[in-house]
């Protein structure tokens, strides 16, 4: 079964031809960084503009590099929610016109599910139910994951999202976007003990999340009172890195304390993660000692699969398909 998936629901236009939820025949990844980088951060019409100039090209070079034509493929998958409204109608409405035209199945795939399920395009043997945790620049959210459908959600972030703060960050020190990378980098030459910043734990065995007293944290201490504390004797480059190794921690601080918490609450059997912070080397380092203390596994995806990929909204779309959840060409998009 040959399922194309589109994703556009932020600032990467992607499109895979994924073979039986697993086998990723061709995964085309467009990055729009260039265009947001002087703005810090996306810009949502500017985002769905460059979607509209390139899904066609994109769909066209996941067709090219998997050697398929239209008329092959069984199904078309595309993620409608959440994200930028704009971003998302570009997506479904390519994805609602090829399966009008070819008479093909639509499915519509949740964003958040499929950044999960970028961990069974490497794994098959995932036990359940496990705990998942989707770490990304829209949003932060632990889910109890029954299958690799199913997922409950358990705790979300209440103002912004991990990734939001990595990139806020990032510009705060005058560093570039997505900030995310450029952070995790820095951090490896920077001391996490140098600057004590808050975590946001909130109410007693609480699972939501708070990142944006941090963010404010971070700004006072390269701004305001605060700065006179840091060592003024230190080059700026390890000041930087310092502040940066700081914030890192305290971010995964709290994202590993509300996983684990959420881990023994619900007596799981495994971890999941997914999202473009799932890539940072110190989160994925912390979850595996966590792993370690729990006895039980945690699954952390590739790098490539961890940022916005159409490969992962594919390969959940054929779970999707097994038992006949497939769309009506009406459906909305939904931020
Ligand atoms: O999942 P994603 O590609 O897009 C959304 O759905 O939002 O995630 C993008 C976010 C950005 O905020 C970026 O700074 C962050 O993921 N990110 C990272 C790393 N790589 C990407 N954050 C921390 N460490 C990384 N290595
Ligand atoms: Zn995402």
């Amino acid at each position: 079964m040959l399922i194309l998936g589109i994703e556009t629901s932020c600032d990467e236009t992607s499109a895979s031809l994924v073979k039986d939820g697993r086998e990723i025949l061709s995964s085309v990844i467009l990055s729009q960084d260039a265009l947001h980088r002087n703005f810090g951060g996306v810009v949502p019409e500017i985002a769905s503009r460059a979607h509209l100039e390139s899904i066609i090209g994109v769909i066209d070079n996941a067709l090219t590099g998997a050697k398929m034509q239209l008329p092959e493929i069984d199904a078309i998958a595309v993620a409608h929610t959440p994200g930028l409204i704009g971003a998302l109608l570009i997506g479904v409405t390519a994805a609602k016109t090829l399966c009008m035209v070819l008479n093909k199945p639509f499915i519509a795939v949740d964003h958040l599910h499929a950044h999960i399920y970028a961990n069974n395009l490497e794994h098959d043997d995932i036990p359940y139910p496990a705990v998942s945790l989707v770490v990304s620049g829209g949003h932060t959210t632990l889910f109890l994951s029954e299958s690799e459908t199913k997922h409950v959600p358990l705790g979300w972030t209440i103002d912004d999202a991990a990734g939001e703060a990595f990139d806020k960050v990032s510009k705060i020190l005058g560093l570039g976007y997505p900030g995310g990378p450029i952070i995790d980098k820095l951090a490896r030459r920077g001391n996490h003990h140098a600057v004590t910043f808050p975590r946001a734990y909130l109410e007693k065995d609480s699972l939501d999340f708070s990142f944006s007293g941090l963010k404010t944290a971070v700004l006072y201490h390269c701004r305001g009172q605060d700065s006179q504390k840091t060592d003024t004797k230190a080059p700026f480059d390890q000041k930087a890195a310092d502040i940066a190794a700081s914030f890192q921690e305290a971010v995964v601080d709290v994202l590993v304390d509300k996983t684990t918490l959420a881990a023994k609450m619900y007596n799981v059997r495994g971890i999941l993660t997914g999202g473009g912070v799932a890539a940072n080397s110190r989160l994925r380092q912390r979850l595996k000692d966590a792993s370690k203390e729990l006895s039980i596994p945690v699954y952390c995806p590739a790098i490539r699969l961890c940022t916005d990929n159409a490969a992962m909204v594919a390969g959940l779309a054929y779970k999707k398909y097994l038992p006949g959840d497939i769309a009506g060409l009406d459906i909305e998009v939904i931020p």
